[in-house]
């Protein structure tokens, strides 16, 4: 069975662990950890069996949500666990006023493009050279 609940400092090892192995560049444990207080932030993690497998970092402002982070480690992926996490992004943004979720994505990410248009965002922009020489896309949702 899995579980959803908010990050605390003891998950933090796992996340970074996950974030690690899923990105060149990715987010520092200090970064993450920041987060966990970020008043405006909301960072859940996906518990399977006693075991840290996703998370997300979502933040909010006035009637938009942007998605800092949504991951699934490796082993666990397009088994629908992504999803499960966006369903809970949507859960806590209909407790927010959130009109309109957006996120950045490498042009060159393809699980990642291909699991957010399955779920209704569309590219709306494309940055030029937004990570080093790759182009990012601007995805948008808007919700009920
Ligand atoms: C994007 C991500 C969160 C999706 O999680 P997931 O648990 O695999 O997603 P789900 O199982 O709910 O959805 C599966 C859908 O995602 C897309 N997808 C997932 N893996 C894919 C792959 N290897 N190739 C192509 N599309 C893929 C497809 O649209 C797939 O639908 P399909 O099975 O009908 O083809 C996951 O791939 C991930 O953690 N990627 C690395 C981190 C990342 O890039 N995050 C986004 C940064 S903006």
């Amino acid at each position: 069975m899995y579980n959803i609940k908010n990050t605390e400092i003891s998950d933090l090892n796992a996340v970074f662990g996950i974030e690690s192995s899923l990105f060149s560049q990715g987010w520092s444990i200090n970064q993450l950890q920041d987060e966990i207080t970020n008043s405006g932030s909301v960072f859940k993690v996906l518990i399977l069996n006693g075991i840290v497998i996703g998370y997300y970092i979502i933040n909010a402002a006035i009637d938009t949500c942007e998605i800092y982070k949504i991951a699934v480690a490796d082993d666990y992926q397009k088994c629908g666990y992504g999803s499960i996490l966006l369903e809970d992004i949507y859960r806590e943004t209909a407790n927010m006023s959130v009109a309109r979720i957006y996120l950045e994505v490498a042009e060159t990410n393809i699980k990642a493009v291909n699991f957010y248009i399955k779920n209704g965002f569309r590219k709306i922009h494309v940055r030029k050279n937004y990570y080093g020489n790759e182009s990012a896309y601007i995805m948008e949702k808007y919700i009920q």
